[in-house]
């Protein structure tokens, strides 16, 4: 058994179940290249500082390199006696060079240690997700070019409303996508900001230069206050709420995958292979994909709501309940950067059928606004428009027809200004093509959106 970096202090051992219970390298080791790359900083520091000599930093260079070999190649062999990450990587250079790897913990603490490693490992995670964000958004603009002009309907309260293109629903999904990677991208400015140098919690008597710290590391910043640097979350809780958007985000989309894929509806299939069967209904094609996100959609959001209680009521500056920060950051991370990866794959599995999606239009009612806006132009005070289509909707309904299949002599009955130019704007075509400002759903609109998407996506 190795004994305990703090064993001076004790009369025993602590027991089996405490040393389980209190220790975390089963999940913080994922943390170990960042842990090694926060070392060499804070080692490179300390030489240029006049605190370690070039000699044992170049013992800890070269310690450190074995180590991290070691640890990429599956050879380290990780101990629950040492506690977490930092203690065994910081054992095993010792072994391995003796008095200066005792040193590299000079002016250090493992609370800053801790802090500067996770937001190391965080910044890496923001910069893979925000590629993974774009990645979705060009596989789903590639589907809405390939359907600019293809009719659905749009709905409210899960009813027929008014006609939009597939292609514009899906560029909705590529803006909250969009406003989800500035998040990251924001987000990652307060992660990118170190904490070394905080030490425990005071701050540390040796002649630190923070700066040149967070310069080796890529920090833009530093934390000035030690306090704060060791004891707060806020960061971890921010990148959670922003990756429980994007979460929330798809989880919308399943939803309309699965009703879209219902037999019921029709609109899309989606390719066998993000599909599953049943073991008894042989009829059975499951989205289990959809499904799993909407609900991994809950599990994410959770992991904000265990951050949130994590920091509520700590006292300042670290307690050990911050190393509960870990497993719902790994996870949040792991779940949200394998579904962007399925979800853009997905995307690309999606078959639109249009003629389906052009029937429920036309069932709908869809183009009822479009008739009202129609006698608008011709003078009619809104609210009378809309009463006077009412009334012709109502009509239609009892017949069991379209509006647009009621004969001229019928719809004048109802408005004497309606004449033989009103079916233009009653077909899904016209409706769609009247809309043509910037945001609408006309196809050349939905096209010069796509444009705007794709230049920004590489530039
Ligand atoms: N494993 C700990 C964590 O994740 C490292 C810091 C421990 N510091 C301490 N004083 N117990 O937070």
């Amino acid at each position: 058994q190795d004994a305990h970096a703090w064993s001076g202090r004790f009369s025993e051992p602590v027991s089996e179940l405490v040393k389980k219970y209190t220790a975390s390298v089963d999940f913080d080791k994922r943390m170990a290249a960042f842990d090694i790359q926060g070392s060499l900083a804070h080692a490179a520091m300390l030489t240029r500082a006049g605190v370690l000599s070039e000699a044992d930093l170049s013992a800890i260079e070269a310690g450190m390199a074995e180590i991290l070999q070691d640890i990429q190649e599956g050879r380290f062999e990780w101990s629950v006696d040492l506690e977490d990450v930092h203690m065994n990587v910081e054992k095993r250079l010792t072994d391995k060079i003796g008095d200066a790897g005792k040193r590299l913990h000079t002016g250090r603490s493992r609370n800053d240690q801790v802090a500067t490693d996770i937001r190391l490992y965080l910044r890496d995670a923001i910069d893979h997700i925000v590629t993974l964000i774009a990645a979705l958004q060009t596989s789903l603009l590639d589907l809405a070019e390939q359907h600019a002009d293809t009719v659905m309907p749009g709905f409210t309260h899960l009813q027929v409303a008014q006609p939009v293109t597939f292609g514009h629903h899906m560029l909705a999904y590529v803006e909250m996508l969009g406003r989800d990677g500035e998040r990251m991208v924001d987000c990652r400015k307060r992660v990118n900001r170190l904490p070394l140098g905080a030490a425990a919690l005071a701050g540390t008597t040796f002649p630190v230069d923070r700066f040149y710290t967070a310069q080796l590391l890529g920090f833009d910043d530093v934390c000035h206050n030690s306090l704060d640097a060791v004891s707060d979350r806020d960061f971890a809780i921010e990148f959670t709420a922003a990756a429980s958007l994007v979460m929330v985000h798809l989880s919308r989309l399943s939803e309309e995958l699965i009703l879209w894929m219902s037999p019921r509806v029709g609109f899309i299939d989606i390719a066998d292979r993000f599909c599953t069967g049943s073991s008894i209904m042989p009829q059975k094609k499951n989205p289990d994909v959809p499904e799993l996100v909407r609900g991994k959609s809950g599990r994410v959001t959770g992991h904000l709501l265990a951050l949130l209680m994590l920091m509520k009521s700590q006292p300042l500056a670290y307690n050990k309940d911050n190393q509960e920060d870990k497993e719902p950051l790994f996870d949040t991370v792991d779940t949200l950067i394998d579904t962007l990866r399925i979800y853009a794959d997905m995307m690309r599995g999606v078959t639109v059928k249009p003629e389906a999606m052009r029937a429920a239009v036309l069932q709908g009612f869809a183009t009822a606004t479009d008739l009202a806006d129609y006698l608008v132009k011709k003078g009619v005070p809104f609210r009378d428009s809309h009463e006077v289509v009412a009334r012709a909707v109502r009509h239609a309904e009892v017949q069991g027809v379209d509006i647009a299949d009621l004969s001229l002599d019928v719809l004048r009955q109802f408005s004497a200004l309606i004449d033989d130019d009103v079916y233009a704007v009653l077909t899904p075509e016209g409706s769609l093509a009247q809309r043509n400002h910037i945001g609408g759903t006309a196809p050349a609109q939905v096209r010069a959106q796509i444009a705007r998407h794709r230049a920004r996506l590489q530039g």
